[in-house]
């Protein structure tokens, strides 16, 4: 009976474009996965989409000032493009605004609700008086309350992994303006995970999961709480009960049942509306959700107790690899302070299978890893060029002097027949590794197998054996053993690098997709002769020195262009000393007409009284600066802003768009700052 697998990746936000970082975590090792499994002759299904509600979304979709529909239309296309350019093989695509993801989350629902593990509870939640609307998950920040990070978002922290209700956090904050939020009293739907605590402990218990994601999980069960599993807010899924108005679910619970609607909408459009049943539905699938490590409770935990309490024979996940995360030069990929790589940029100069093969060898299997531009171009050149491309090179450009046809096999000589036993064990290792997520291990494989045939071919020194005709035999049979080595490399790098391992197929005389046919039967077929070989091409480049040091210049200075700004040059305590800095008691603020920006500020200096106009008026309101002591600079020219003068400048303090005026309190205006 042929085996079922059904393989997902961690449906991304379609709320910015991805970067390597999330591809080497969730998706390439899934795309290896299913194209390995799909060689060895299984039913596969491969589903992925865009995650396309919650806050992550209306959040960066009200910074960006676009409506969240209009966001999610741009990214999802450009991530559906990105994973395209990288090769990732998903059997379907979907998001989760598609209609039919609705229904099936209104099944869980229903479900949940009629078999008692839903509750309906008024309870406080955060809300933000000046935006006259309550603040949840990623509008949130605030102290984690296991960790004490203080950067730590709503729902979950990205130091350590916890996830929690948004009140658990200490001083919790609006992420738009910073300022803090209080409690009110709001209606929300819970679901009281705390009844899956047995269920969910003797179901992890016959798991042979990572030991660190096994480890975090029975943590995490032993103190199982309901959650809120609704948020108040118009952009979501609408929750399907009167008196429910303005209430949508909470984005992790619709978001992994995106995984069955996925499937659904696959089957719908391929014309068979009922294909997806057996991934689904039949107990003999295997299940399995490649994740980033962030993601871990969610896919152990929360979607678990959920198909747990649901009707549906829905299937519980088999195998959970979660990957840990890869960073860049040294630091965490990011869009925001521009430590990340340009992509469109990458695939100008760059193959897929370049990046593949680096993240691949680089895979954050167990720790958290790098990429390296310098690393990168070392796998490159000493890996894929001067290890497999050349094997594949000299092999095939040396048969042009035997007419480019397969030479025949003779007698095998003690060298021959461990050769081949070699190449037997690798291919039996390599297949090993990619059933059980060792990417890393697959790809360090892939090499030594290169290697095995420069060995032997060095070892054989045909150019020598090709000068004495009573070696005619030794010759063949060595061409004949490289080129069947070749094909198997081609077979068993061809999950990492579909490309070349497909050229490298045409190359030795094949016919079809590699990707198409069967894992043993290319093994266990030798080469055939005289079957004509074409004319080689070159499977990789040369990566030169320049065009590395070009992209670590453009990290740089795109870094550099988002960081802090560069100190300026030094100066003399003189130059200093000529500032004067006083101490300036505000006594009345009011905002200047037609100015968005400028407020007109009365302050007491003391000796005097002064005007002052100042740019602050999208960060103060004018009667919170009333009373306030600030620090002026008094011996600045005056300067006329709209039609006013300005007696001096309120010290301010920036971080991006923020900004903050330092104050003091409690000294005589008009005392002196140095
Ligand atoms: N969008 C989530 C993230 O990027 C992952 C969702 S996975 C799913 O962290 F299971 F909910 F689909
Ligand atoms: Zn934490």
């Amino acid at each position: 009976m042929t085996k079922r697998v059904l393989i997902t990746s961690a449906l991304p936000y379609a709320n910015g474009p991805i970067h390597f970082g999330h591809i080497s975590g969730a998706y390439l090792p899934a795309d290896c996965f299913a194209r390995y499994q799909r060689l060895k002759g299984a039913d596969v299904l491969y589903l992925c989409g865009s995650d396309e509600h919650g806050v992550a979304i209306t959040l960066s979709a009200e910074m960006a000032g676009r409506t969240p529909k209009q966001h999610i239309d741009i990214y999802h296309e450009l991530i559906k493009d990105l994973f395209s350019k990288v090769n990732i093989s998903f059997d379907h695509y979907s998001r989760t605004t598609w209609e039919q993801h609705a229904e099936t989350t209104k099944q869980f629902f229903f479900d949940l609700l009629e078999n008692g593990y839903i509750e309906e509870r008024v309870t406080d939640q955060l809300f933000s008086e000046a935006d006259n609307r309550f603040l949840a998950d990623r509008y949130v920040v605030g102290t984690c309350p296991k960790c004490k990070f203080e950067a730590a978002r709503g729902d979950e922290c990205t130091s350590c992994g916890a996830s929690y209700e948004a009140t658990d956090l200490i001083n919790p904050r609006s992420k738009l303006t910073n300022a803090p939020l209080s409690k009110k009293a709001t209606k929300h739907w819970f679901l009281l995970f705390d009844k899956f605590k047995e269920q969910l402990q003797k179901w992890i218990k016959a798991k042979e999961w990572k030991p660190n994601v096994i480890n975090f999980v029975s943590h995490y069960i032993d103190d199982l709480k309901p959650r809120a599993i609704t948020r108040d807010s118009d952009w979501g899924i609408p929750v399907p009960l009167d008196g429910a108005e303005g209430k949508v679910f909470y984005v992790w619970f619709d978001a992994p049942i995106g995984y069955i609607s996925a499937a659904k909408e696959w089957a719908e459009k391929k014309g068979d509306p009922d294909a997806w049943k057996p991934f689904w539905l039949d107990e003999s699938t295997k299940l399995v959700n490649f994740i980033g490590k962030d993601n871990i409770p969610f896919h152990a935990i929360f979607f678990p107790a959920m198909v747990m309490g649901q009707n549906q024979p829905y299937k519980l996940v088999d195998d959970l690899p979660a990957n840990e995360f890869l960073n860049l030069e040294g630091k965490q990929f990011s869009k925001s302070s521009g430590w990340t790589i340009d992509l469109e940029h990458f695939f100008k100069h760059f193959t897929a299978d370049q990046i593949r093969y680096t993240m691949a060898a680089n895979a954050p299997e167990t720790s958290d890893s790098e990429f390296s531009w310098k690393d990168f171009q070392t796998r490159c050149n000493s890996e894929l060029l001067g290890k497999y491309g050349n094997l594949a090179n000299r092999t095939l450009t040396f048969l042009k002097r035997l007419d480019s046809k397969v030479p025949p096999q003779h007698e095998l000589r003690s060298a021959d027949k461990e050769f081949l036993e070699n190449i037997k064990r690798l291919e039996g290792e390599i297949s090993l590794s990619y059933a059980s997520y060792h990417l890393r291990r697959a790809s360090n494989l892939v090499m030594e197998l290169c290697q095995l045939g420069n060995v032997y071919f060095d070892s054989k020194k045909p150019w020598k054996l090709i000068k004495d005709p009573k070696c005619q035999d030794e010759l063949e049979t060595t061409l004949n053993l490289c080129l069947y080595c070749l094909k198997v490399l081609a077979l068993v790098s061809s999950p990492i690098l579909p490309e070349a391992a497909q050229k490298l197929w045409v190359m030795l005389g094949q016919q079809g997709e590699l990707a198409q046919l069967r894992w043993n039967t290319i093994i266990e077929e030798p080469m055939e002769p005289k079957t004509p070989l074409p004319q080689p091409e070159i499977l990789f480049t040369k990566i030169e020195d320049p065009i590395i040091e070009e992209q670590l210049a453009k990290l740089k200075e795109l870094s550099q262009a988002k960081d802090l700004p560069q100190i300026k040059e030094l100066i003399s305590f003189e130059d200093f000393g000529k500032i004067d800095l006083r101490i300036a008691s505000i006594i009345s603020a009011e905002k200047v007409k037609k100015s968005k920006k400028l407020l007109k500020i009365e302050v007491d200096l003391g000796s005097e009284k002064r005007t002052v106009v100042s740019g602050i008026s999208e960060h103060y309101e004018p009667e919170d600066l009333v009373g306030k002591q600030v620090i002026l600079v008094a011996n600045l020219k005056p300067a006329k802003l709209m039609g006013i003068e300005s007696q001096g400048m309120i010290l301010a303090a920036h971080e991006g768009k923020m900004l903050k005026l330092p104050m003091v309190e409690g000294l005589a205006p008009g005392s002196s700052v140095s």
